[in-house]
């Protein structure tokens, strides 16, 4: 059986570079609509991730595809101690530009930026070339911090699959809404396992089941009548994790994991219409790519149709709507 030390050290060799790319394009092209349309909808699990990890006792925390920094705020303003430090990153540069954008804005920030002895520095880019794992987040800190009792946000752009920061280095790991996009999530796993020190505790959330979550029922029942889905079916779909957890569940305990859960949970049901539905569910990119198959009078179709799906799946009059369902996968690392 492959060591996790060896996975780690080949983490780079599993990493298909082109997929990256195209990967970062399509979240930089969506950054600025998830972030005002669906951000929002994903607050809920990222506070159970918090409350599972004791997020506001730890004082090197991590949050791994931050998006465009709404949870990091949260976390920096009612979370963070005095003399603890949040990482926030991404993969996509965008996604750390409204992220920055957001910690430049005292209309957003305030709270933490205007609290003395609270410090952040985001960039946009990466701090060193894929692969490699050598930043030393304390001699950052040293750079920025007067005080023990400071508080400190770093902000950079990094990939979930290979971290540039030092083995050991945080005590809370927050994977909110990303191990079941990325291209090999055995290598978010791992790199979660390796950057987190002895008895820290990680969180992620995933999707769950399809059956529960009828908000992306309607996009794929929609995709499927007007014939707009991809010329060849995807190996996997993002359901994936939770479809396999038996088997996720045996990589993480191979991995070194200890003390696993993983369970489901019904989202909070965020839509007061069906504008709001549409507005969300069908910007996201797998929606955006279906759609440009179609002409006006197609894009006008499938939205009637979406309405209809939604009125009698998710609106007036349904007391369940089975809208959106995750779930959610916390360890420690012993
Ligand atoms: C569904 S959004 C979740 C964002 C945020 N965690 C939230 O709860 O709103 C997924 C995020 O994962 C990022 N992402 C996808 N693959 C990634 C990877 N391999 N490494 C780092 N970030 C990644 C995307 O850029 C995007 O910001």
């Amino acid at each position: 059986m492959e060591s996790t030390q060896d996975m780690i050290s080949s983490s780079l060799q599993n990493i298909n570079l082109t997929k990256q790319e195209q990967q970062t394009k399509i979240w930089d092209d969506f950054s600025t609509v998830y972030d005002q349309q669906v951000t929002r909808m994903a607050t809920q699990p990222f506070i159970t991730l918090c409350s599972q990890t004791d997020t506001f006792q730890c004082k090197r925390i991590l949050e791994v595809a931050c998006g465009g920094g709404y949870h990091s705020l949260i976390v920096a303003k009612t979370m963070l101690q005095k003399g603890g430090v949040l990482v926030s990153c991404d993969f996509s540069s965008k996604m750390m530009k409204l992220t920055k954008q957001k910690y430049d804005d005292l209309n957003w920030s305030s709270g933490y930026t205007d609290v003395i002895g609270n410090r952040y520095d985001i960039t946009t880019e990466a701090l060193l070339p894929l692969g490699e794992h050598s930043f030393d987040l304390e001699e950052e800190i040293k750079k920025h911090n007067q005080n023990e009792s400071d508080r400190f946000v770093f902000g950079c752009q990094a990939n979930n699959e290979s971290l540039p920061f030092k083995d050991d280095t945080f005590d809370c790991y927050l994977a909110n809404l990303s191990l079941m996009l990325v291209d090999n999530y055995k290598n978010q796993l791992s790199e979660a396992f390796r950057v987190c020190k002895k008895g820290a505790r990680l969180a992620f959330t995933v999707w769950g089941s399809q059956n529960n979550s009828n908000n992306f029922g309607i996009l794929n029942m929609l995709i499927e009548k007007f014939k707009i889905g991809p010329d060849e079916k995807p190996a996997k779909t993002y359901y994936h994790i939770c479809q396999n957890k038996d088997t996720v569940r045996q990589e993480m305990i191979d991995m070194g994991f200890s003390n696993i859960k993983m369970w489901f949970q019904p989202m909070n049901f965020p839509f007061k219409n069906f504008e709001e539905y549409w507005a969300t569910v069908f910007t996201q990119p797998p929606a955006q790519v279906a759609m440009a198959k179609l002409d006006d009078e197609g894009r006008k179709q499938i939205k009637l149709e979406a309405e209809e799906l939604y009125n009698k799946l998710l609106g007036e009059g349904v007391i369940d709507p089975n809208c959106f369902e995750v779930m959610i996968i916390v360890a420690e690392k012993r």
